[in-house]
């Protein structure tokens, strides 16, 4: 695989998708917690180890985005994480922004354009083939987000893919419009266009090659405080329509996180997504929680319950591979159900 657009086609290739593993401390550490899990560096481990070493992953995931923890640490054997994926074929990708800081009097940008071009080269070299930086848009009313907010970060994403390319690794590029709030589904839908936009132009502007990345968006969902449940078709018709407002059709993929939805709402989502034939991009999962929280939920820290998990979090791979490429049933989701 020798181009940026080769490594970037395969991260969409048809009936697969990746997984985002790249779950910073804190949050890794949230999720341990909220299934009363020690919060520890071995448990942190463990909990990689499970869902990395599943057998037949391969099948479904193009790509894993590890968190630098992760990238640097081995199973249980020895063997280090990163061989563990290259022996299945998987590509490493590797979370590189240093989190969020203030914005602004109510907002978020992220960090971690410093020195960003020397550890790109030091992440490569140890064999990561593509990267990811998450920006953090708020939805609050008409206030939230500010243009300047948008700017900031939009003009940060384009830096970073610029510093990506420049060292041979495709970014993946995250702006995440969050869920929290009490938004309609419109509001959503206008606040991703907007954002999009504006990375485009920074894109542009910045000399980025947009046939060699990625975008990792949310999807167009009415706020979680809404107290309103969108379907997967309406989901499905908002969240295209900012794409093709907003997106060049030389972009390779667009891949989704989860945001919080609950894993059937993001398969179905997904499936409804992917229905829609006429769209010119690869559309598939960068899910994190929509993919390994039902798992996570039976291991509950005990070694005995790894093998459950695990059928639990291939069972859930499947269905995502399967929505992405429009084939998710319910009589499949129905199979999953019986094992939880
Ligand atoms: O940055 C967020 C992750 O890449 C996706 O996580 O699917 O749990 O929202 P999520």
């Amino acid at each position: 695989m020798n181009t940026l657009k080769d490594v970037a086609a395969a991260l969409v290739a048809p009936g697969k998708g990746i997984l985002a593993a790249d779950e910073s401390t804190r949050s890794a550490n949230k999720r341990l917690q909220a299934v009363s899990i020690a919060q520890t560096p071995l448990m942190r481990r463990v909990y990689r180890e499970i869902f990395l070493t599943t057998p037949h992953i391969e099948k479904y995931l193009s790509g894993v985005i590890l968190y630098e923890e992760t990238f640097n640490d081995s199973i249980r054997s020895g063997v280090p994480f990163i061989d563990v994926l290259n022996q299945k074929g998987i590509l490493v990708g590797i979370k590189v922004d240093e989190g969020t800081v203030p914005f602004g009097k109510d907002e978020l940008t992220t960090e971690g354009l410093n020195g960003l071009p020397a550890r790109l080269k030091a992440f490569k070299e140890k064999g990561a083939h593509f990267a990811k930086w998450r920006a953090v848009i708020e939805i609050k009313g008409d206030e939230l987000p500010t243009p300047e907010a948008v700017r900031e970060n939009a003009a940060r994403l384009a830096t970073y893919a610029k510093d990506c390319q420049a060292s041979g690794i495709v970014p993946i590029l995250e702006p995440e419009v969050l869920l929290q709030g009490n938004h309609a589904r419109g509001r959503a839908a206008e606040v991703i266009t907007e954002v999009l936009q504006e990375v485009f132009k920074e894109i542009s502007a910045q000399g980025v090659d947009p046939e060699a990345l990625i975008i990792k968006s949310s999807m167009a969902v009415s706020g979680s405080d809404s107290g309103c449940k969108d379907t997967p078709g309406q989901v499905a018709e908002d969240t295209l329509a900012s794409f093709h407002a907003s997106v060049p059709e030389e972009v390779p993929g667009i891949v989704f996180l989860s945001g919080g939805q609950t894993a059937e709402d993001a398969t179905a989502n997904l499936q409804a997504i992917a229905e829609h034939k006429e769209t010119m991009w690869q559309l598939t999962f960068s899910f994190a929680r929509a993919l390994q929280g039902e798992a996570l939920a039976h291991w509950a820290g005990e070694d005995e319950n790894i093998p459950h998990a695990q059928d639990i979090f291939i069972k859930r791979l499947e269905l995502v591979a399967a929505a992405r490429d429009g084939r998710y049933r319910e009589e499949i989701e129905k199979e999953l159900q019986a094992l939880l």
